[in-house]
């Protein structure tokens, strides 16, 4: 006779029962939807390469949040996307302008939706003419000192303009503890959650992002600053140190392929939530995929959520947001 210990599907043997497994269920308040801004205030373009994602000038942004609010969207992530000539230079100075299209959303962002939480993604390679992260030296590497100053001085302009949420995804050494400290001699440390895009990986899955974001380097990878793939253990000394300089959430970034890299987050950063971004080339391809006809979108889009949770993460990063609330796929 089978062992009494061996019977498990008793316990899972109805839709209820299988849900009760979870140890934790998304909710919408789980869920940050990614959006392009560009400074065409006017403009309506599709990403190409995102699928039903499109760039957005301000003055399309409020008439598309409407619905989604509606059906609660509760937090948003801003992405520049500047398109004049003269938007770019070496230094990425047009970052936080303050009639650029970042500043001016998250003003008609708050003043439409006070409750919103609005993020903003800090970082110079949407602003700067040659793509990269921050500010070179001459020989083309990061220059760190003046870059992690351009870095603070743009977080900060977007807290004063209203962003509840700062989340850098740069990578330049030591920059969390500079944004803190500019926070607060600001006087708006008290109102502004600092996100760190902590164990940011290299990789080929940002593609679609910086099609959408005209923000590929022109030289060059981002190898010397985002992580190695196969960095566990650089991953775990950007956490901690993230976390040494005051980061108030962690992030980690892709999800699906570093769901290990989110259970550790979860493990070394016990008291602060730990955020991943299911990113634009896992999104594409899941949508490849689906339309090739491998499996459901749905299903498959929940099941990748799923797998994040389970691994660790309370926030999610996802351009499915809009697709889930849309069509009510909580709701049910
Ligand atoms: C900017 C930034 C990138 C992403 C988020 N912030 C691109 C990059 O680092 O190359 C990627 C997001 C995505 O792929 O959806 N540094
Ligand atoms: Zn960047």
């Amino acid at each position: 006779m089978t062992d009494i210990s061996s019977i498990l599907q008793g316990g899972y043997h109805h839709p209820l029962s299988r849900k009760w497994q979870a140890e934790r269920q998304l909710t919408k308040s789980m869920l940050v939807y990614p959006v392009f801004i560009t400074d065409n205030d006017d403009e309506e373009t599709l990403v190409p390469s995102l699928p039903n994602q499109y760039r957005r000038g301000v003055n399309k942004l409020i008439p598309f949040l409407a619905p989604l609010v509606a059906k609660g969207l509760s937090s948003v992530i801003l992405f520049g996307v500047p398109l004049a000539p003269t938007a770019k230079d070496p230094t990425g100075s047009k970052a936080s302008d303050p009639d650029g299209p970042v500043v001016r959303s998250i003003k008609a962002i708050k003043k439409a939706f006070p409750q919103m939480f609005v993020m903003t993604d800090v970082c110079l390679c949407e602003y700067t003419s040659h793509g990269h992260c921050g500010i070179l030296h001459e020989d083309g590497t990061l220059n760190q000192v003046e870059s992690v100053k351009r870095i603070a001085q743009t977080a900060v302009d977007y807290a004063l303009a209203g962003a509840d949420c700062v989340a850098p995804s740069d990578m330049n050494d030591g920059r969390i503890k500079a944004i803190k400290l500019g926070l607060m001699e600001a006087n708006v440390a008290h109102k502004t959650m600092v996100m760190s895009y902590a164990a940011k990986f290299s990789g080929c899955l940002y593609g679609p992002f910086r099609d959408a974001a005209g923000s590929a380097p022109s030289f060059g990878d981002r190898k010397c600053y985002q992580l190695p793939v196969t960095g566990r253990g650089l991953a775990r000394r950007a956490i901690l140190r993230d976390l040494a300089e005051g980061a108030d959430a962690i992030m980690v970034k892709p999800s699906s392929a570093f769901l290990d890299i989110i259970s550790d987050a979860a493990d070394l950063a016990k008291n602060v939530p730990i955020a991943t971004y299911q990113v634009s080339g896992e999104f594409a391809m899941i949508h490849a995929a689906a339309e090739k006809g491998v499996f459901d979108l749905k299903e498959m889009a929940m099941q990748t959520l799923d797998g994040i949770l389970r691994a660790g993460a309370t926030i999610v990063l996802s351009y499915f947001t809009e697709q889930i609330l849309n069509e009510g796929w909580l709701d049910q």
